[in-house]
């Protein structure tokens, strides 16, 4: 099944035609791969309609040349993320492969100026791993607030400036608006943005002290 689901990504993106890169907008051939995506995501863990717009139109407004993602899965935010900025330096961690691999080779196929790095394994031992500096962080692991907080200490390490950029996938899950509420404790907010939808997501800009 899972092979199979993989498969049908890797279809749909093949018979596509090569992306037009244009900044903040969908080409038909990029809206034609998240079709894809959003078909084999039975499990709905891709970001929501409107969380991904909301993605887009950050990487895109705010000018993130280089992000780092907890929560690869079938590249959906990724993708996005692309669309809007197809120069962007990504590296994106899973602890499951099965979609994650193949997902992030045919990005790499459609977004040839992008570096796009995908690492393997648990966020909190790939993290430490981690050398280069970001200048925004897209947390969609696992959801947990005790390991949020311990991601966002790793995150806060691999910052491009003290000026830190965070999205926080689902902030209404269990107890993560207490771990938000930590972080936003952790410097000055300069912004914060938050969709109105089901599944949000939410973004800051915070000043480190
Ligand atoms: C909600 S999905 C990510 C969705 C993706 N950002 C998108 O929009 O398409 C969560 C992913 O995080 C991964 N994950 C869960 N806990 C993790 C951890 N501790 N380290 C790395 N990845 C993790 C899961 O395997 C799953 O693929």
């Amino acid at each position: 099944m899972r092979f199979f689901a993989v498969a049908m990504l890797l279809i749909v993106a093949a018979v596509a035609a090569p992306v037009a890169q244009s900044r903040g907008v969908l080409t038909p051939h990029t809206e034609s791969v998240l079709r894809g995506i959003k078909a084999v995501d039975k499990g709905q863990l891709a970001v929501s309609e409107e969380d991904g717009r909301f993605l887009r139109v950050l990487v895109a407004t705010r000018g993130a040349k280089s992000v780092l993602e907890i929560g690869t899965y079938l590249g959906h935010s990724l993708l996005i993320m692309l669309a809007a900025n197809p120069k962007l330096r990504v590296t994106t961690i899973d602890l499951d492969k099965t979609y994650a691999g193949p997902a992030v080779e045919v990005l790499k196929r459609h977004f040839p100026k992008a570096q796009i790095d995908f690492r393997h394994g648990h966020s909190l031992n790939v993290l430490p791993q981690i050398t280069e500096a970001y200048d925004l962080f897209h947390i969609d692991g696992t959801h947990e607030p005790h390991q949020v907080a311990k991601e966002w200490k790793a995150l806060l390490a691999r910052r491009s400036s003290d000026l830190v950029k965070v999205v926080i996938d689902d902030v209404d899950a269990d107890g993560i608006w207490t771990v938000v509420d930590q972080i936003k404790g952790g410097g000055r907010v300069v912004e914060e943005e938050v969709p109105n939808c089901r599944w949000r997501n939410a973004y800051y800009a915070m000043q480190i002290t």
